[in-house]
């Protein structure tokens, strides 16, 4: 099956009412672990790649791997997708790789760091739309800062004012024309999200609610939604690892978000932490063993596990045989004679 739109992706799980993992790749154990994954639990896939990711593969090797899965899982609609694009000239380099999907994240300068203005958001966004849809391929805006309360982000007069404005939210959707929109809802970025269990003060689950309740056909995002397992914590650090006690997003909330317009979930710390705990593990028994097999092999295992875990979790197993995927020229001439896919 060729790599397919997100749009359709995320359309589909809107219908059925569940949510799509969005997982990150950087190297062929990575991507064969999100594909078993998908194979074991029937789950449609969305595979993404950073900035980071891209020039760690050299983009081509990632590109091509990605081919060899689509060749591999024919059974499985798979997305291949940007994450955060810091600029047009970004997203527009991906689209010419062959991605079928690109985040625009103008939420924060092309720096990556800076927070932006929200006309900046909207012209780049509204850019990076026109340039996409063309060729049928969906793009993903953010609007909001991504940031826990708890790290200083919003620490001036109103803690909430890097969170997303739901009225902002209706009109930047409108002025972009946006497939799907990543909401700050008081997620971050890596493992170390919260020092105890987040409460409603620190991840605020009602924003999405009132912006799903203004933009009830907007797909959303969740970012930063790694739940950071106790148990890959405890393996990490008994296998000689260091890593302070910390939070991640529970399951339950995700699954409420699922309940309330969230169709997009993106998970990289996990899969990260359950590498590495693998890795240790065998360098701490092993201590003779040099074949990177011997601890590349137990890493994708327990990366497939995590990404199961999930993709049950999400909703989204049993559900790759549901539709058939449109081409991306389909996709493009609906984008053009109604704005939308579906
Ligand atoms: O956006 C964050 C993802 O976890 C990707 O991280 O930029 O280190 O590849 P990265
Ligand atoms: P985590 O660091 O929580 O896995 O978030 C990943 C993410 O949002 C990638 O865009
Ligand atoms: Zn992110």
């Amino acid at each position: 099956m060729p790599l397919v739109s997100m749009r359709q992706l995320l359309d589909e799980a809107a219908k059925g009412g569940y949510g799509v993992g969005a997982f990150n790749v950087n190297n062929m154990e990575q991507i064969q672990a999100i594909m078993e994954a998908a194979r074991e639990t029937k789950s449609p896939a969305i595979v993404q790649a950073s900035r980071g990711a891209r020039s760690y593969t050299n983009d081509r090797f990632l590109y091509h791997l990605m081919l060899a899965a689509a060749e591999l899982y024919p059974e499985i609609p798979m997305v291949l997708h940007q994450d955060h694009g810091n600029s047009p000239a970004t997203c527009k380099s991906a689209i010419e790789m062959g991605f079928t999907s690109v985040m625009m994240d103008g939420s924060l300068m092309a720096d990556g760091k800076t927070p932006s203005t929200f006309e900046y958001n909207v012209q780049a966004t509204r850019e990076v739309v026109e340039m996409a849809h063309e060729k049928g391929i969906t793009v993903e805006g953010e609007l909001g800062t991504l940031g826990g309360i708890e790290d200083g982000h919003g620490a001036g007069v109103d803690p909430l004012s890097h969170l997303t404005d739901p009225d902002q939210a209706v009109e930047f959707v409108g002025r972009t024309g946006i497939d799907a929109l990543a909401v700050a809802i008081g997620t971050s970025h890596g493992a170390y999200k919260f020092s105890k269990k987040p409460t409603g003060q620190t991840l605020v689950m009602e924003r999405i609610i009132e912006i799903h309740k203004k933009l009830p056909h907007t797909h959303l995002v969740m970012h930063g939604s790694s739940s950071v397992p106790q148990e890959l914590q405890d393996i990490i650090n008994k296998y000689g690892g260091k890593m302070r006690q910390t939070y991640g997003v529970p399951i339950e909330e995700i699954q409420l978000g699922i309940r309330n317009g969230v169709r997009k979930i993106n998970v990289d710390t996990d899969n990260r932490m359950a590498m590495t705990g693998a890795i240790r593990k065998v360098f701490f028994e092993k201590p003779e063993a040099f074949d990177p097999r011997d601890y590349m092999k137990p890493a994708r295992e327990a990366m497939k596990e995590v990404v199961k875990a999930r993709m049950i979790a999400f909703g989204q197993a049993g559900h790759a045989g549901d539709y058939t995927p449109l081409s991306l020229e389909e996709v493009a001439r609906r984008y053009k004679a109604g704005g939308a896919a579906r």
